[in-house]
């Protein structure tokens, strides 16, 4: 109701002045996001969705924890499938969406949360982006 201050007439000028700045601040101001770029982010990093998840904010620890026992150079199961990196899941996404999330037969011996499916899956959906 600050507004209606500046229609008073006998309002002294300082105040007039402040209510004129304090609209100008409200105007001007930074919004929440900018806010949030300004000052380092107390809550962690930025929540990780089906819609900004990428290789490098998600999946890469995914296969890292998940699959990289196995499917690393000199691993049981790397002559099936190398994972050294974005390239080696990009260029084999047809099999591991097959393993993974149609016959569920990876990762051997772990599972993945309902959490971690719905955000690979979306991650293949948005065609595997890096960032
Ligand atoms: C405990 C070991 C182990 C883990 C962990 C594991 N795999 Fe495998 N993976 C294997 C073995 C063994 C095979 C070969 C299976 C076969 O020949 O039937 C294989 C095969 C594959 C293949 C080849 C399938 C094909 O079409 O030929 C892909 C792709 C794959 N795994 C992806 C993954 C992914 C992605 C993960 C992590 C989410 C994962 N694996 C976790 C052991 C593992």
């Amino acid at each position: 109701m600050k507004k209606l201050k500046i229609a008073r007439p006998l309002i002294p000028n300082n105040k007039f002045m402040l209510t004129i700045a304090t609209i100008a601040i409200a105007l001007t101001g930074c919004t929440k996001k900018q806010a949030a770029e300004l000052s380092p982010e107390p809550s962690g990093p930025e929540e990780v969705t089906v819609k900004n998840v990428s290789y490098t904010n998600f999946a890469k620890a995914l296969f890292e924890t998940k699959c990289s026992s196995c499917h690393t150079a000199g691993r049981p199961a790397s002559a099936r499938w190398e994972f050294n990196g974005y390239n080696s899941v990009k260029n084999h996404i047809t099999r591991i969406n097959n393993v993974v999330l149609v016959t569920k037969t990876m990762p051997i011996g772990g599972t993945l949360t309902a959490k971690e499916i719905e955000l690979l899956d979306a991650w293949i959906k948005r065609n595997t982006p890096e960032n």
